[in-house]
């Protein structure tokens, strides 16, 4: 029984005020979270005041990127060991926005991936398509290329200690959802690729949807047998929408 998971990506929105009253709305609602695990994912420098305020709490948090380097000449990067210290339970990797707008290959991503490993950080590894590839029919072909160089490089047994999130780029931030349907077919294919490496490391692995969830279409897409939760932009900036979306988990 995979437990459902919804992780809340704050990209680089907010400051110190805004996050707090935030958190204090969010911790309000903790106690409608359906036995959901939460988690929320903080700029870099927020780390230490959000890990402060979620102490006593239920609800985790991660980073939204990490180094592939252990420690170094770096300028400016971030390593799985200094996030480990600040008591981050995840990081984000592969995001859509990462691979695109700081060119990170998948080799890079399989890098950073193993890194959070080795610090004992769950890598929330992100894979999904665009709409050209959807559009030419290649939405399979995307998605296992991106998983394959990470399961080449971590092997399928460090699975066991990650999360994956399905993520169109076409419905990120875009207002368009990807329909349950959709959504479940890709999880499918993406479970029954792991299964033919490892069907307990499949069975256990939880796939989280990612692009325009909102409180209004949470329940559809969580309601599918291979959607275990999800990864949460616009909708974690608002505390009501994100505890209604955590409230949405069923299973
Ligand atoms: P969105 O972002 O919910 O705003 O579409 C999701 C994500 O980028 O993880």
């Amino acid at each position: 029984m995979r437990q459902p998971l919804v992780v809340g990506n704050w990209k680089m929105h907010g400051n110190a005020g805004g996050i707090r009253s935030l958190m204090a709305e969010l911790i309000e609602a903790e106690g409608a979270f359906s036995g959901a695990e939460v988690g929320v994912c903080p700029p870099f420098v927020f780390l230490p005041m959000v890990t402060e305020l979620c102490a006593d709490l239920s609800i985790r948090v991660g980073a939204q990127n990490v180094s592939q380097h252990d420690n170094g000449a770096f300028t400016g990067e971030v390593s799985a060991a200094m996030l480990a210290e600040l008591g981050a339970a995840y990081v984000l990797v592969g995001h859509s926005e990462r691979r695109e707008f700081f060119a990170e290959s998948s080799e890079t991503v399989a890098e950073k991936f193993l890194a959070a490993q080795a610090h004992g950080l769950t890598p929330v590894l992100c894979l999904g398509e665009t709409l050209q590839q959807r559009e030419r029919g290649e939405t399979e072909k995307t998605v296992l290329a991106q998983l394959d160089t990470v399961l080449a490089a971590a092997g399928v047994e460090a699975f066991a200690n990650s999360v994956l999130a399905y993520e169109p780029v076409w419905a990120i931030g875009t207002g368009k959802t990807a329909s349950p349907e959709q959504a479940q077919q890709v999880h499918q294919i993406l479970r029954e690729h792991i299964a033919v490496k490892d069907p307990a490391v499949a069975d256990a692995l939880r796939i989280l949807y990612g692009g325009s969830i909102k409180a209004t279409n949470a329940r559809a897409l969580f309601s599918q047998p291979d959607i275990d939760g999800g990864l949460v932009g616009g909708a974690s900036l608002e505390a009501g929408q994100f505890a209604a979306i955590c409230a949405s988990m069923e299973n």
